[in-house]
């Protein structure tokens, strides 16, 4: 059995120093991203969020970062999901990048808001045929079975044989509105380089190193 006590990659000694930063972080957050993608990290654009469920129980998963702005991060999903009954009730989340590669990872929190029915739409054309066929996939109770999964699909892709496929209602996009991002780079000493940013009164970023 292994000893996951002692499972642990050693460090290279890359540094994050507080003259680097940028005052924006999402600026910051677009070198990194960078820098993550120049690495040929596989989906860099992985992103685990976290939300609270109707009992106050988190849960987390993963999602595709599909747009970075200036006014927030976008990923699609459907709209019919657990994570969309949780955001419905508590539109407060957590997104967590880890680059490993890199030692480096980026926690955001913030307010999810949910995309327009035209930037949803868009987004959709823009997918492959897979996605966005099984995405036309009504709702189904669990536990659920596949193989009528498999023959919903099958019906669809002859349906929307030649012809476009329309987004369905129930698809869309929720874009971050964050108030606090932060910044980690691990260190061979473990004295680990943090920051943090706050956005206190929504129009300035207060930056602070934390504890490692
Ligand atoms: C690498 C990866 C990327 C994923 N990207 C998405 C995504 O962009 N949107 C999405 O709805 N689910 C995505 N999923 C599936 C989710 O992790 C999750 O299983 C699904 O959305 C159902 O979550 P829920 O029941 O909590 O709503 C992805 C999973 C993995 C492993």
């Amino acid at each position: 059995m292994i000893d996951i006590g002692q499972l642990r990659k050693e460090f290279q000694d890359e540094r994050l120093i507080e003259e680097d930063l940028l005052e924006d972080p999402y600026d910051q957050f677009e070198i990194w991203f960078n820098d993550a993608c120049k690495a040929q990290i596989a989906s860099p654009n992985a992103m685990v969020l976290s939300t609270i469920d109707l009992t106050g129980m988190p849960r987390s998963r993963t999602v595709l970062l599909r747009k970075i702005e200036r006014n927030g991060f976008t990923f699609f999903t459907r709209y019919d999901s657990e994570k969309a009954i949780h955001i419905d009730n508590n539109p407060k989340v957590s997104l967590h990048f880890h680059w490993k590669e890199l030692n480096r990872e980026v926690t955001i929190s913030g307010t999810l808001f949910k995309t327009s029915v035209g930037e949803s739409r868009t987004f959709f054309s823009s997918c492959n045929r897979k996605l966005r066929l099984a995405a036309r996939i009504p709702y189904m109770e669990s536990p659920i079975d596949y193989q009528k999964l498999v023959e919903k699909l099958e019906g669809l892709d002859i349906q929307y044989d030649g012809t476009q496929i329309p987004m369905p209602d129930w698809w869309g996009g929720y874009r971050i509105e964050a108030i606090r991002f932060e910044f980690w780079q691990g260190r061979s000493n473990y004295l680990h380089d943090r920051f943090e940013y706050c956005n206190c009164d929504s129009s300035t970023w207060k930056r602070q190193r934390i504890a490692p």
